[in-house]
């Protein structure tokens, strides 16, 4: 079996590996490809691999190439995770909206809909690339916005394509270790978009665990989520949201604490990760240790934005073998070897959600197996929740019909329908103030 990372010069490259390192015999894993349009940050990721392969004593062999072409023929897996414009765009998606006063986040947002305006046309190529070269060959895609990208290369690769984000089941394991149980004895409702999500029930061989948890205010106090939207509005929903629901909760208070903060989330990042990637041509181990410590810092702050407008002076919890690398992991270990896991996973709808049509990509629960992800159906769901949902949808459709057609008239309505943007005539601002600043969307002036 062969695998190809594209984005493989990527940061997060290393939880990947690490995670393939123990795992490659049992999955008949005999070559892993490397791609990223950057050789430096190729080498750089590929110390770090060494570094890795030297301290835990496997041996998976890897190889980098900057040729697309070669790092997909004939393969069997793609997981990717590319940032189009770099952490330099995701300053100005950021940005932009900020000096507005409108929110300014990765993915939700104003900044998510600029990030996917650059990122939808380079990904589209890359599935047109896949079904040139790989004809039989599954997408993986962490590529933000997921749920927007898959949606998008779902055209091209249909449901070969899946999305994967680690939000929903750090969610889940969260919610167990609050309830302390064992998470695999649980089944969990959870529905919705990538980053619009909400986990509406838990339920254990005796029914219902969920209402519990909601009514202990000391075990909510123990979990970031918990922490996050307070017990009082948990009890309101009577549901847990995934944490990005925070920007839509508590959109007036974020946006203050990041115009209050050091810097914004991409601003950070981009310092710390250009020192990171500068230091090449160090030796493996010292490689690794920089990583290490770079990862480190940079897990400790994730949310840190949210958690302080929601007063909560904790860090976010590092958890090892768990999170990004885990669910990559997940998805293809349950296809390899056909386990029929049930995984939280971006696929297209058929039926699981009431209230959007069969291509629509959602968050679900899904079966997993060799035929790749079969979504659970959700049945009702709460009438706020289906009303985000299907506006957010709207949204994400409005954007990919920009991305792919270069339309300014699309791009307008996707801004101005997002919920956080107050009105249209700051949804054309913002759009204005993108196209100063990034050449790539030069078409929607
Ligand atoms: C989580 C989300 C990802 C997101 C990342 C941002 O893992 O699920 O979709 O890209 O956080 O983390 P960062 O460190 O880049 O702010
Ligand atoms: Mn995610």
């Amino acid at each position: 079996m062969k695998l190809t990372i594209v984005g493989g010069g990527g940061f997060r490259v290393p939880l990947v590996y690490g995670a393939l390192l123990g795992k490659a015999e049992r999955l008949g894993l005999e070559e892993v490809v490397l791609h990223d349009v950057d050789a430096d940050r190729l080498a750089r990721i590929g110390a770090v691999l060494d570094g890795l392969a030297e301290e835990r004593g496997g041996r998976l062999p890897f190889r980098s190439t900057t040729d697309l072409d070669d790092a997909l023929e004939g393969t069997d897996y793609v997981f990717c995770a590319i940032r189009s414009g770099r952490l330099e765009g995701r300053v100005v998606d950021e940005q932009v909206p900020l000096a507005l006063g409108v929110l300014g986040q990765e993915t939700t947002g104003p900044g998510g809909i600029c990030f996917a305006l650059r990122t939808i046309p380079e990904m589209v190529a890359l599935a047109e690339a896949m079904a040139a070269r790989a004809p039989g060959a599954w997408l993986i895609n962490f590529t933000n916005p997921a749920g927007m990208v898959t949606e998008a290369v779902q055209e091209v690769l249909g449901e070969r394509a899946i999305g994967v984000c680690d939000s929903p089941s750090g969610l889940c394991r969260r919610v167990a270790r609050a309830l302390g149980r064992d998470r695999h004895e649980l089944a969990f409702d959870y529905f919705g978009l990538n980053h619009l999500g909400w986990l509406k029930g838990v339920r254990d061989h005796d029914g219902e665990v969920l209402p519990g948890l909601l009514a202990d205010d000391a075990a909510l106090a123990g979990f970031e989520e918990g922490r996050l939207f307070g017990g009082e509005w948990l009890r309101t929903l009577a549901m847990v949201p995934n944490e990005y629901l925070y920007f839509f909760y508590y959109g007036r208070e974020t946006v203050a604490a990041i115009r209050e903060s050091a810097a914004p989330r991409g601003a950070f990042l981009l310092e710390q990760q250009a020192a990171f990637y500068a230091a090449g041509g160090q030796p493996p181990a010292e490689a690794l240790a920089a990583w290490q410590a770079t990862r480190h810092d940079r897990e400790r702050t994730y949310m840190a934005e949210a958690r302080s407008a929601a007063g909560d002076a904790g860090e976010h919890e590092i958890e090892e073998n768990a999170g990004y690398e885990a669910e990559a992991m997940a998805v293809l270990e349950a296809m390899v070897l056909n386990t029929r896991s049930v995984l939280i996973l971006n696929t297209a709808n058929r039926s699981s959600l009431p209230g959007l049509d069969a291509r629509a990509v959602v968050e679900v629960p899904s079966v997993v197996g060799r035929a790749g992800p079969q979504p659970l159906a959700v049945g009702e769901v709460p009438a706020h929740a289906a009303a985000l949902v299907a506006q957010m949808k709207d949204v994400e459709r409005a954007t990919i019909e920009a991305a792919l057609t270069g339309s300014r008239a699309a791009a307008v309505r996707a801004l101005a329908l997002h919920p956080l943007v107050p009105s249209v005539t700051t949804a054309r601002a913002i759009l204005d103030g993108y196209v100063e600043r990034l050449p790539a969307l030069a078409a929607f002036r």
